[in-house]
């Protein structure tokens, strides 16, 4: 397949975490884990964790501010804000209308979208849908996760895997060189019950029971996860270079989702990508579901490891199920 002209692109990103560190050792004083165990299943060795009051806006608002100062882009020019999150502040509202409102984009449409940590590719594709169409000019596609506040601290098997963190992008339309040239992604609802939140809606609502039971608290069967992980990175990764013309062996760097250093060597060794051209801070923030990949982005921008020219490929999976791969060009 011939490679397609790209028509948006990633202008410019930002990111925000946490200050405050958590260790395996951290951890093991809470839970009956060790460093060994958390370090040899997944590549974790710390991550970040906000105070309680720390709210996902907020944290979208420092990434998403530094996405646009980057870009050069005002508060005003923002036609669209699409924001990921499995962690919103609120049911109601959307995070993405107080990160607008935070963030002064009073010309701009807002919405959250959700897709577990598939959401921030799933929000490039969207985004870059409307500004195809000229809908707009700029859209910002935003991650914030504030995991600590919906993970059950009394399960050792999934408290030791995730963190706190936020990334943003700014899009624009392409000038037919630089951006994205492909992108596939997929779902299956069958599957809902291996990663979920069982109370709090309207299926199971919040009761003494649910909360006694910790049914408003994240809940993964782990090796089925990590079977599908690995199957649908693999295959939309597939996907993706496909549509882009493209094989593993013209891809320069890989930024895939950060949940588990197994899971992304496996999904690199099926695209045929050494991991020396993967990027990994899976060991610096564990898994930050949906801003796990533009936090990568921005670190390896910033990391001078993104450089003019290069064909990127970022894969990702999780909750729903959902999965996608995305590629485009620097
Ligand atoms: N410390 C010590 N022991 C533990 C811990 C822990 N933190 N957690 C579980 N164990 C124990 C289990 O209880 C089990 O004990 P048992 O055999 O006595 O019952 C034992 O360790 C082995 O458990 P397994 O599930 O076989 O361990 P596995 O090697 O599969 O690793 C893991 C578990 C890390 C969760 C792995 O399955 C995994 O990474 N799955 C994917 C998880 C993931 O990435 N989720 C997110 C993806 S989607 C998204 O990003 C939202």
């Amino acid at each position: 397949m011939k490679t397609p002209e790209p028509i948006v692109e990633i202008a410019a990103t930002g990111r925000y975490l946490p200050s405050n560190v958590v260790t395996n050792d951290d951890l093991a004083s809470v839970v009956d884990t060790t460093d060994e165990w958390i370090q040899s299943r997944t590549g974790i060795r710390e991550r970040r964790i906000g105070p309680d009051d720390l709210l996902a806006a907020e944290m979208g608002r420092q990434a998403a501010a530094q996405a646009m100062e980057r870009a050069g882009v005002e508060a005003g020019e923002v036609d669209i804000i699409v924001v990921s999150t499995a962690t919103p502040d609120r049911w109601l509202p959307s995070t993405a209308c107080d990160i607008q409102a935070l963030l002064g984009c009073d010309n701009a449409l807002a919405f959250d979208l959700q897709a577990a940590c598939s959401g921030w590719l799933y929000g490039v594709t969207m985004a870059e849908g409307f500004l195809a169409a000229g809908r707009g000019e700029v859209a910002l596609v935003v991650a914030t996760e504030k995991m600590s506040n919906i993970l059950d601290w009394t399960d050792r098997s999934t408290c030791v895997l995730f963190g706190d963190g936020s990334g943003a992008a700014v899009l624009r339309p392409s000038d037919g060189q630089r951006g994205i040239l492909s992108a596939h992604h997929r779902s299956d609802g069958h599957l809902a019950e291996l990663l979920h939140r069982p109370a709090g809606g309207v299926r199971q609502p919040l009761d003494d029971t649910a909360l006694q039971s910790h049914d408003h608290l994240l809940k993964m069967s782990g090796r089925e996860i990590f079977k599908n992980a690995v199957r649908s990175m693999a295959e939309a990764s597939d996907k993706a270079l496909q549509q882009a013309g493209l094989t593993g062996d013209d891809i320069d760097l890989m930024i895939p989702h950060q949940a588990n250093i197994r899971i992304i060597e496996a999904t690199a060794k099926y695209a045929g990508i050494p991991m020396e051209k993967v990027y990994v801070n899976v060991d610096r923030y564990g898994n930050m579901s949906s801003a796990s990949i533009p936090v990568a982005l921005d670190e390896a921008i910033e990391e001078g490891r993104v450089r003019p020219g290069m064909n990127i490929l970022s894969a990702t999976f999780g909750a729903g199920l959902t999965w996608g791969a995305m590629v485009w060009r620097t």
